[in-house]
C-alpha cells in the first residue's frame, strides 16, 4: 500500500443520475427514517433495541464495553443460543410450518424444509455431534457444498456453542488443511462430492487428503451422502450422516452461550500470505446481521421469498444466507449450482420458478450477465422481483442501470451494499423505501454505524474529496480478533489511524457527502504524481458499448511511475460494430481515446489487451496481482485461488498470438 494513494482524485466522474423508490415500496417499507434519528440519538440504545429483537435466555445489562480497545464486549452478560434465535423461536411462535429453505439443486431437482423439519435436523446433527465428542467451544469444520446439509451443519454446531470454520469448497486439500491446524478442529464436516458444472466432483478425497499429511487434532469425519459414489473410509474415524441420522433423537436441549462467545472462525485472505481465521461472537453478530438483513432487504416474513446467490463459505453465505435471514424467519432459496449449468438463463429460472422477491448477488455476476446478452433474463417472468442487492466490489454504474432495467425492470430499489469478512454485517448502503439511490455509490452508513473518510493526516476529507475509509466507532459484528492472533488484529487494523479501524479501501465524498467506494488502496495508481483509481478506469471502459468486462491494474512504468494496463473483454454481438471501424487491431486505440474523453487524457491506459477471461477467485474478485504480472511481464505468481486455474494461461496465449 503507498501511504499517500488517495489523495488528489479530482478526476472523478460524477454521477447525477438518482432513483427515488417507487411510492407503493415507500408506504410498506420496513426500515423507517426514524431509525437515523434514533441511532444519532442515542447509539448504544438504539443497538439495544435492536438486540432485544433476538430472544436472550438471559438478559444484558450493559449494551457496550469498550474500556479495552480496540477489544469491544457488546452485552456482555447476556446469554442465548444462535440456533435457538435461526429456529427454535419460530416453531414456538407456531411459524414452524413455514418453508425456511427452497434447496434447487444444478441438474433441476429440488426439496424443501420447513422450520419445523429444520429444528429436527439441526437438533438431530447436534445430538450426532455430541456423539462424537463435541463440546461446548470445540471447533468444527465444514467442508460442504451449497445444499441444504450446509445450512443445517451451521446451526448444529451454534447450537452446541461449538465454533464453525467453514472451507469453502472449492478450496484445495491444502488450504483445507491449513484451516483445520490453525483451528484445531476437533470434527470436519463434509460429503462424498458436489455436483458442479453438469459433473460430479470428489470432496471426501480432499478431507482425507488434509488428513493424511496433518490435521492431527480432528477425531471424525462426519459425511453426507450427496453424489453417491464410491469414497475411500476410515473406520473408527469416518461417520456417514445418513446413518448416524437415522437414530439421532429430534430433540436437543439448545447450549446457551455468553454473549461474547464465538460463533464462528472464518479465514480470508489479507495482503500477506497466510489467511487470517476471522472470529465472530454471537450476541452482536446475530444482531447486526439480523437488523440489517430485515431493514437492508426490506424484509417481509409471510410473503417474501428471498435469496442471496453466495455459498455460505464466504462472508456473505454465513451472515445473508444463514443467520440473518434465519434470524428473521425468511424463506429463502439456496442453489447447489453455477449459474450457466445446464443453460445461460439458470438463475433467471429459478427466480421464475420460486418466485423470487429479493435477489443479492454481486457485480461480478451481473456483469457476466451482461456479456451473454440481455434477451436471456429476457425469456423469464422475472415481475415477483421487488428488490436487488450487490456486494463484493464496487458496482460500476453502467452495470447498476443495466441490474436495474434488465432484471428490475425499473422497478425495483437497488442497495449497493459495502462490508467486509471483518465487519459482519452491511455497513454502508442505501435503505430502501428511504434513500434516493444513485448508481454506482454505496452512498450512506446504516444507522447506528459510523463511518468517515480520512486524508493522510487523518483528517474528515471535504465533500468532493477522495481519501480512506474507516469506521470510526465500535460496532455490534465487529470482528473481534484474528484467531490465536490478537497482536496481528490490532496491527492489522487499528494501527494505521489511531482510534480508528481501516478498512484497507480507498473511498470518496461526493458533493452530496455520499460515499463512493474506491477500491482496496493497493489498487489505486499513481501515475505521474496522479493518484488514479482502477475502478474509475473500469467502470469508463465498460461504459463503452462494446466492453462487457474490464479489468485494470497499476503497471510499473519507468517515465510515470505506474501507468494503467486494461484487460478487456468484448461484449457478444459487438464484432459488426468493430468491423465497420477498422477491426480488432483498432479497439486498443478506440477504447484509450474513450477512456481519455470520460475521464482525461491522465486516465488513459497504457495499453489495452483484448482477452476472453478474467482471472477471478471463487467469490468473483478479479486476481489484479496476476494481471499485474502479466502487465509487466513477469511470471505469473500464485494462481491457486484462481476459481479456474487455467485462466491464465488462456490469457497469456491469446496475448501472445496476438503480439
Ligand atoms: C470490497 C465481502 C465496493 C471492499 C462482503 C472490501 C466492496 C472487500 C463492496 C471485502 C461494495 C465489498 N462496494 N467494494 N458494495 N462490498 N467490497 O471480506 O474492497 O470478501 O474491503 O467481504 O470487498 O471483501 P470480503
Amino acid at each position: 500500500m503507498s501511504d499517500d494513494a488517495v489523495t488528489g482524485i479530482e478526476n472523478l466522474s460524477q454521477e447525477t443520475r438518482t432513483f427515488s423508490p417507487p411510492s407503493s415500496f415507500v408506504q410498506d417499507a420496513v426500515a423507517r427514517p426514524r431509525l437515523y434519528e434514533e441511532a444519532q440519538r442515542d447509539r448504544e440504545a438504539f443497538w439495544a433495541s435492536r438486540a432485544h429483537l433476538l430472544s436472550w435466555k438471559k438478559k444484558f445489562t450493559e449494551v457496550l464495553d469498550w474500556s479495552n480497545p480496540p477489544f469491544a464486549r457488546w452485552f456482555a452478560d447476556g446469554t442465548l443460543n444462535a440456533a435457538y434465535n435461526c429456529v427454535d423461536r419460530h416453531v414456538e411462535a407456531g411459524h414452524g410450518k413455514q418453508v425456511a429453505l427452497l434447496a434447487e439443486y444444478e441438474d433441476g431437482s429440488d426439496a424443501s424444509f420447513t422450520y419445523a423439519e429444520v429444528k429436527d435436523e439441526i437438533s438431530r446433527m447436534a445430538n450426532v455431534l455430541q456423539d462424537l465428542g463435541v463440546t461446548t467451544g470445540d471447533r468444527v469444520a465444514i467442508y460442504l457444498p451449497m445444499v441444504p446439509e450446509a445450512v443445517f451443519a451451521m446451526l448444529a454446531c451454534a447450537r452446541i456453542g461449538a465454533p464453525h470454520s467453514v472451507v469453502f469448497g472449492g478450496f484445495s486439500a491444502e488450504a483445507l488443511r491449513s484451516r483445520i491446524e490453525d483451528a484445531e478442529a476437533k470434527v470436519v464436516i463434509t460429503a462424498d462430492g458436489q455436483n458442479r458444472r453438469g459433473k460430479q466432483l470428489p470432496l471426501k478425497p480432499a478431507v482425507d487428503a488434509a488428513l493424511a499429511g496433518g490435521g492431527e487434532s480432528v477425531k471424525h469425519v462426519l459425511v453426507v451422502r450427496r453424489t453417491g459414489g464410491g469414497v475411500e473410509w476410515t473406520e473408527g474415524r469416518d461417520v456417514w450422516w445418513h446413518e448416524a441420522r437415522e437414530n439421532a433423537s429430534t430433540e436437543h436441549e439448545p447450549v446457551f452461550v455468553e454473549a461474547e462467545h464465538p460463533l464462528f472462525i472464518l479465514y480470508t485472505s489479507g495482503t500477506t500470505g497466510k489467511p487470517k481465521g476471522i472470529v465472530h461472537t454471537t450476541g452482536g453478530y446475530l444482531t447486526q446481521a439480523a437488523y440489517t438483513h430485515r431493514n437492508v432487504f426490506d424484509l417481509k416474513p409471510k410473503t417474501d421469498v428471498y435469496w442471496c446467490t453466495a455459498d455460505v463459505g464466504w462472508i456473505t453465505g454465513h451472515t445473508y444466507v444463514v443467520y440473518g435471514p434465519m434470524a428473521n424467519r425468511s424463506t429463502q432459496v439456496i442453489y447447489e449450482g453455477t449459474p450457466d449449468t445446464p443453460h445461460q438463463g439458470r438463475w433467471w429460472e429459478i427466480v421464475e420458478k420460486y418466485g423470487v422477491t429479493q435477489f443479492y448477488s454481486s457485480p461480478t455476476a451481473i456483469r457476466t450477465a451482461m456479456k451473454w446478452g440481455e434477451d436471456i433474463p429476457a425469456k423469464f417472468d422475472l415481475s415477483s422481483l421487488r428488490l436487488l442487492g450487490t456486494v463484493g466490489e464496487a458496482i460500476n454504474p453502467e452495470a447498476w442501470m443495466w441490474y436495474r432495467r434488465v432484471i428490475g425492470a425499473d422497478r425495483c430499489p437497488i442497495v449497493d451494499t459495502w462490508w467486509q469478512t471483518e465487519t459482519g454485517g452491511i455497513m454502508i448502503s442505501p435503505l430502501p423505501g428511504i434513500t434516493d439511490t444513485k448508481p454506482g455509490s454505496a452512498q450512506v452508513p446504516l444507522p447506528g454505524i459510523s463511518v468517515d473518510v480520512i486524508n493522510d493526516a487523518g483528517e474528515s476529507v471535504n465533500n468532493g474529496e477522495g481519501g480512506y475509509l474507516v469506521i470510526t466507532e465500535p460496532w455490534p459484528a465487529m470482528l473481534r480478533g484474528i484467531w490465536g492472533d490478537p497482536e496481528r488484529f490490532q496491527d492489522t487494523y487499528w494501527s494505521r489511524f489511531p482510534g480508528a479501524y481501516f478498512a484497507g479501501d480507498g473511498a470518496k465524498k461526493d458533493e452530496d457527502g455520499d460515499i463512493w467506494l474506491l477500491g482496496r488502496v493497493d489498487d489505486v495508481m499513481n501515475v505521474s504524481g496522479h493518484r488514479l483509481s482502477t475502478m474509475e478506469i473500469e467502470s469508463a471502459l465498460v461504459s463503452h458499448e462494446w466492453v462487457a468486462e474490464a479489468a485494470v491494474v497499476g503497471a510499473s512504468d519507468d517515465t510515470t511511475g505506474q501507468a494503467p494496463v486494461a484487460f478487456v473483454i468484448l461484449r457478444s454481438g459487438s464484432e459488426e460494430a468493430i468491423a465497420e471501424a477498422g477491426g480488432e487491431q483498432k479497439v486498443p486505440e478506440l477504447l484509450r481515446a474513450h477512456v481519455g474523453a470520460e475521464i482525461g487524457p491522465i486516465a488513459k491506459p497504457k495499453k489495452v489487451l483484448l482477452v476472453s477471461e478474467l482471472p477471478k477467485t471463487r467469490s468473483g474478485k478479479i486476481m489484479r496481482r496476476l494481471l499485474r504480472d502479466v502487465a509487466e511481464n513477469r511470471e505469473v505468481g500464485d494462481t491457486q485461488t484462481l476459481a479456474d486455474a487455467s485462466v491464465m494461461d488462456l490469457i497469456q496465449q491469446g496475448l501472445s498470438g496476438k503480439r
